[in-house]
């Protein structure tokens, strides 16, 4: 066979990391058939989904199924009926004004962040703030932006900012110039959040410096705080510096159905080799026409259906639900006399592991108290000596799991 790989794929970790922790717990689970698990690791719901959101979307499926009003194609940006729902429900309220050309509906916001880095050469610095949710890396990596990883588990070519308890997680600004900067807030993995201020920054940083800031939001509706920004957009100037991604896998329970959206703002620019503006929103509407094929009409119309006052209700239900669970945790992670931070105004709760490497004490914790957790390492270098819990287990599971790793003696 005469065909070349693409090598970048052998600088990548083995295994993405919630693969990898599937693979560890399917082994363990194979030799302990009788282990009752709860999984707190991977961030995925277990709320059902509303009862508007099921209507809507059965009636959707009934459409298709009639000769009168069956669809094919749909656009592949999303249809309008849901991007103005989102442009009046999500960002005018904010006082952000968008227009419907500006918001691309997609089908996660993991294969969006994922996939923006096509748009850049591959001589762009990127930066990241470690730990970090690991898509932003690896995609960098698969695309050839990272150089090599080195003995201390950071690629030569990213930019790392670290944020942990010693920063409070904030991170600071990059000391050297970079291009690109991943930003999640409130942030996967550590559950912390910025607040304007603080956020206003980095806009600020984009500007002096020519750089672009793609802002991950997926877990902004569980945010509580008055202050707190739910949009990267609420900070002036950011319209002309940043790209939003926004997912309803968290919201509405859509982690299966799959359904989310990236707002491109017609000012955002950037530079060909030449030194000329690039207007960023038209490439990436280039990319997704030929990449992209929509998703699916019920989808959009079941995640229409949030918007309903009947939806907002019902998804503020499982919301709370789950901000129960959150503080379950917490508590009681407090009351073993550990460190515990997130979790207020996000689904994660990352606490400082009792003086044992992340992936040592996720073994404890799958062995002795048959919990799955998500070691911090897994997030970067610096998640090294944490672990993430999440809140989107059961109410009953989550107390049981508490329980179990009350018990243990570390
Ligand atoms: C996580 O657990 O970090 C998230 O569920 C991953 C994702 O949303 O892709």
């Amino acid at each position: 066979m005469a065909v070349k790989v693409n090598e970048y794929y052998s600088l990548i970790q083995n295994n993405y990391l919630f693969v990898e922790i599937a693979r560890r717990v399917d082994e363990y689970q194979k030799e302990n058939p009788d282990a009752n698990l709860i999984k707190m690791g991977i961030g995925d719901v277990t709320r059902p989904l509303a009862k508007s959101v099921v209507e809507a979307f059965k009636r959707a499926v009934d459409e298709l199924g009639d000769a009168d009003t069956f669809r094919g194609y749909g656009p592949e940006q999303g249809y309008d009926f849901l991007i103005e729902d989102v442009i009046e429900n999500d960002y005018k309220p904010l006082g952000v004004e968008l227009k419907n050309s500006e918001v691309f509906i997609s089908d996660g916001a993991k294969c969006d962040t994922g996939n923006f880095q096509e748009l850049f050469s591959k001589d762009n610095i990127i930066a990241v703030t470690d730990p970090v949710y690991p898509v932003y890396v690896d995609s960098n990596v698969m695309a050839g932006r990272s150089g090599k990883m080195g003995e201390d588990g950071f690629y030569e070519n990213i930019v790392y900012l670290p944020a942990t308890s010693e920063n409070d997680f904030v991170p600071s600004l990059p000391s050297e110039k970079v291009d690109i900067i991943y930003l999640c807030y409130p942030n996967n993995p550590t559950g912390t959040t910025l607040t304007k201020e603080q956020l206003k920054e980095w806009v600020d940083y984009a500007h002096k410096n020519d750089a672009l800031i793609l802002f991950d939001a997926a877990y902004e509706s569980f945010i509580k705080t008055p202050g707190i920004p739910h949009s990267i957009f609420e900070i002036e100037g950011a319209k002309d510096v940043a790209v939003e991604f926004r997912s309803y896998s968290k919201v509405a329970g859509f982690t299966g159905t799959r359904c989310a959206y990236c707002v491109v703002p017609e000012e955002v620019y950037v530079k060909d080799a030449n030194g000329n503006k690039v207007q960023l929103n038209p490439l990436w509407n280039r990319r997704q026409s030929t990449k992209f094929n929509g998703v699916s009409y019920p989808v959009q119309r079941a995640a229409q259906a949030i918007y309903t006052p009947e939806g907002k209700k019902e998804i503020q239900e499982n919301l709370d639900y789950y901000v129960k669970n959150a503080q379950v945790i917490r508590e009681s992670l407090e009351k073993m006399g550990l460190k515990v931070y997130g979790g207020v105004d996000s689904p994660y709760i990352w606490f400082k592991t009792p003086n044992i490497d992340s992936w040592s004490f996720f073994d404890i914790l799958l062995k002795e108290a048959h919990v799955v957790s998500t070691p911090g390492a897994g997030f970067g270098p610096s998640g090294e000596g944490y672990l993430r819990l999440t809140a989107f287990n059961t109410y009953e599971n989550t107390v049981e799991a508490m329980d179990r790793i009350s018990k243990l003696e570390f």
